[in-house]
């Protein structure tokens, strides 16, 4: 392919995932600056690729002309939809194309398109035909031409006129089932938008400019809104399409990645986390720390009951306990070590440095059991609480005995001068 300057692909930034306030090279953004840059994350959609790019420029060629940008950015897909946007180059001259190869991910992707992006207002639309492109101008005027300042447009599937095309009941469940698990994870973020999942809105640059965001998980919306300064939002109802060429990305990992989002978001956003910022508290640790404790006790109850039943192996109980105990023991030790405190084990990789902390760890959560037995004997025989209220409150003392001790012995950062 001929590479001149009417073709070439845009460079990709290695810098960390913030937006600067006025586009690159410009000054002050004063006269570089353009009214709307809208990012087309793609990843194998060659037979969709001209007919959004087609499309889109029809639309605003109409309302902003010369006004606007289209950048696509795409992973290096395999079906090369890369070099065929950048074969579109010449005949639209508004398109840019940006061909990611040492970086994955439909979030990124969207912020580095946006960091390269010259708009006053930056959007995203999914480039597989999904989302309708004609609500664009709606959510554009709303934002430039609205009486009150607007920070943020949403196309929603669950406002007025929205809907989804042909959804089997299970996928409909899925995806309400995940909003209601942000609702309850994360109310001030998911409860300002009727579809926090759309992945079609646009934002002004000033207010999600100079924030760090994180490339996680397939819901950028969620980070925008979470740590963007977004005052005013509205929203507009679109009918989310039926796929007709290429394949959904989507898979179980989009779920698990969408928790750890809603977690992590959680934990660095929000009062909580002034709080904790406030009193040096790791409450992104802690809440890690007691879900795998959770864990933990799904792993004891289930071994206890194929130890110790009756229909099953029929051991002893007192010894069935203590097997199970201490292979849940283990089983925390091991997410902990991966995932709770990933980021400082795998500095101390080496494996007499893993056994020493496994074993500091297994005497602290036994020492732990200690403490949650006797706080129980005391609520429960010298204050009359009620048994279960007093295992609860008991559970929670260990626990945070548990997480406060190992996080200053088990996985002690070792300071290095
Ligand atoms: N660059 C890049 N890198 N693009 C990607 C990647 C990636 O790793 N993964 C997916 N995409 C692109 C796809 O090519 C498509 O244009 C768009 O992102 C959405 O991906 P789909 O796989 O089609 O997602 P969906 O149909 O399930 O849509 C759901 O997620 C969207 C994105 O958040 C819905 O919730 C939509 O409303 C939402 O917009
Ligand atoms: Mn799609």
């Amino acid at each position: 392919m001929r590479l001149n300057s009417s073709n070439s692909l845009l460079s990709v930034p290695s810098s960390s995932l913030q937006i600067p306030e006025f586009p690159v090279g410009t000054n002050e953004g004063v006269n570089e600056s353009i009214e709307f840059s809208l990012v087309i994350p793609t990843y194998n959609e060659a037979a969709n690729v001209c007919k959004i790019v087609a499309t889109l420029t029809d639309l605003l060629d109409e309302f902003i002309p010369g006004d606007y940008e289209l950048i696509v950015v795409d992973d290096d897909s395999p079906d090369r939809t890369w070099e065929i946007a950048q074969s579109l180059m010449p005949e639209y001259p508004q398109l840019k194309v940006m061909r990611r190869q040492n970086e994955r991910g439909l979030s990124s992707a969207v912020i580095r398109g946006w960091q390269v992006a010259s708009g006053r207002v930056l959007g995203v639309i999914d480039g597989d035909l999904q989302h309708p492109p004609h609500i664009l101008l709606k959510m554009l005027r709303a934002i430039t031409e609205g009486a009150e300042v607007i920070d943020l447009a949403v196309a929603s599937r669950h406002a007025s006129g929205g809907g989804v095309s042909s959804w089997s009941v299970l996928r409909r469940f899925l995806s309400r089932g995940a909003q209601v698990l942000g609702l309850v994870i994360l109310p001030e973020v998911l409860g300002r938008v009727s579809d926090p999942m759309s992945g079609y809105f646009l934002v002004r640059r000033s207010a999600i400019a100079g924030v760090t965001l994180n490339p996680i998980g397939y819901k950028i919306l969620l980070e925008v809104i979470g740590r963007g300064k977004i005052r005013k939002i509205t929203e507009v109802g679109y009918v989310f399409q039926e796929r007709e060429e290429g394949e959904s990305k989507v898979t179980w990992k989009q779920y698990i990645e969408y928790l750890h989002h809603l977690i992590l978001l959680r934990s660095s956003t929000g009062r909580l986390a002034q709080l904790s910022h406030h009193f040096n508290i790791p409450i992104g640790r802690f809440i890690r720390f007691a879900l795998v404790g959770l864990s933990g006790v799904f792993v004891d109850m289930t071994l206890l009951y194929l130890l110790s039943d009756p229909t099953t192996l029929n051991f002893p109980l007192t010894r069935s306990k203590i097997l199970a105990s201490e292979i849940a023991i283990y089983n925390n030790f091991l997410w902990n070590d991966i995932w709770t405190f990933g980021d400082i084990s795998r500095q101390q990789k080496q494996w007499h440095q893993r056994i020493k902390r496994l074993l500091k760890f297994n005497i602290i959560c036994l020492a732990g059991l200690v403490i949650n037995v006797f706080v129980l004997n005391i609520l429960f025989n010298k204050f009359g609480i009620n048994r279960y209220v007093a295992n609860l409150i008991a559970i929670g003392i260990a626990t945070i005995w548990n997480f406060w001790i190992n996080l200053k012995l088990s996985w002690r950062v070792t300071e290095v001068k």
